[in-house]
């Protein structure tokens, strides 16, 4: 079995959508392990998305991230990291598809509702981030 981080953002939990995105998860059969809401600080965020350092948009996605509440979860099935990244739908809310929580539920590129891992790689990395034992 799988695993693999989903996050779902501010803009996301500000519309306490998080037991409706939830649901999306579980219909789909991907177990939630572990689940936590924790406002993380900047800095947090900056070393969180830290890949993303070189982008020009680098410093808004971290103010984001960090500008209020947000669920991490670790998800759990089968290719648990390919059917997240499915059921979100592309990055660009105005550009993913019909169904997918993006489509559903983004606000624009920036508010898209969700994180999710991209690679067993970050995946690990990402849980052992939020979910440290
Ligand atoms: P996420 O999957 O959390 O990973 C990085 C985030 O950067 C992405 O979702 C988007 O919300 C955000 N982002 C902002 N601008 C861009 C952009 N131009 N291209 C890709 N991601 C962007």
């Amino acid at each position: 079995m799988e695993q693999t981080l989903s996050i779902i953002k501010p803009d996301a939990v500000e519309r306490n959508l998080g037991d409706e995105i939830k649901d999306i998860f579980i219909k789909n059969h991907l177990k939630i392990k572990d689940s936590k809401k924790i406002h993380i600080s900047k800095e947090e965020a900056s070393e969180f998305y830290k890949v993303h350092q070189s982008k020009p948009f680098y410093d808004a996605l971290c103010s984001y991230l960090s500008s209020g509440p947000i669920i991490v979860m670790i998800l759990e099935g089968e290719n648990a990291i390919k059917e997240n990244r499915r059921l979100m739908g592309a990055t660009n809310p105005k550009e993913a598809e019909e169904g997918t929580i993006r489509k559903l539920y983004g606000i624009s590129i920036d508010k898209n509702s969700v994180h999710g891992s991209d690679s067993l790689e970050n995946a690990k990395k990402e849980i052992n981030f939020f979910f440290k034992n």
